[in-house]
């Protein structure tokens, strides 16, 4: 087995060999996403080999007071307790989600001071006084333009990535409100979609572009 979860179910890849699979199975979706060969090296995957040894550290449980959507929250947590993890189990925001908690997929991208970020690969304890925002917190009334523009090109099939992809273009938009194409396959070829919906993900955005 080329892996295994922790007890925070982050995956794990301890072994070059690990890391060499990983590589295998991702590859052919790498290369039909267009992405620069450098996009998959060893060296794209050290940090999570540092944070598997991270694990074996004691860590201690702590209290974070941090703002998600608006709110202040108060959660006891260990102190590198993935934000992704919190959301979900502390404060039952299940809307992102767990893809490969090595920061490679997207799956659980939210917004930190409006910057989408990766929440798997971020510790609790380095929220500090950040605004988070989640796929629930995007807007009150579920009209944000890129919400709307996804159903109306009926953009998810499965749905597992969507709520990163939403939330990695609707971070695009607030930054460029009229990117070229160029631009939106910047921001979003690193958000996977094991379905393949990225035509639909391209038009989606251009329509949510400028409202
Ligand atoms: S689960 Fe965080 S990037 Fe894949
Ligand atoms: S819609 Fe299924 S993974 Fe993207």
């Amino acid at each position: 087995m080329c892996g295994w979860f922790d007890e925070k179910r982050r995956w794990v890849c301890g072994e070059p060999t690990d890391v060499f699979l990983w590589m295998t199975f991702l590859k052919p979706q790498f290369s039909a996403l267009k992405l620069p060969a450098t996009s998959l090296s060893y060296g794209h995957f050290h940090p999570e080999i540092k944070l598997s040894k991270k694990h074996f550290n004691h860590s201690t449980m702590a209290t974070f007071n941090i703002t998600v959507n608006g709110k202040k929250q108060r959660v006891e947590a260990d102190s590198d307790t993935p934000l992704l993890w919190v959301l979900r189990d502390n404060l039952g925001l299940y809307g992102t989600k767990y893809g490969c908690g090595i920061a490679e997929c997207g799956s659980c991208t939210i917004h930190y001071n409006g910057n989408p970020m990766r929440s798997c690969a971020m510790s609790i304890s380095d929220v500090g006084e950040a605004a988070i925002t989640t796929i629930e917190g995007l807007s009150e009334n579920i009209n944000h333009p890129v919400l709307q523009a996804w159903r109306e090109h009926d953009v998810p099939q499965c749905g597992y990535c969507q709520a990163g992809q939403i939330m990695t273009a609707a971070a695009l938009l607030a930054e460029t409100p009229n990117p070229d194409d160029e631009e939106i396959e910047a921001a979003m070829y690193s958000n996977i979609c094991r379905c393949g919906t990225y035509n639909k993900i391209m038009a989606a955005v251009k329509t949510a572009a400028g409202k």
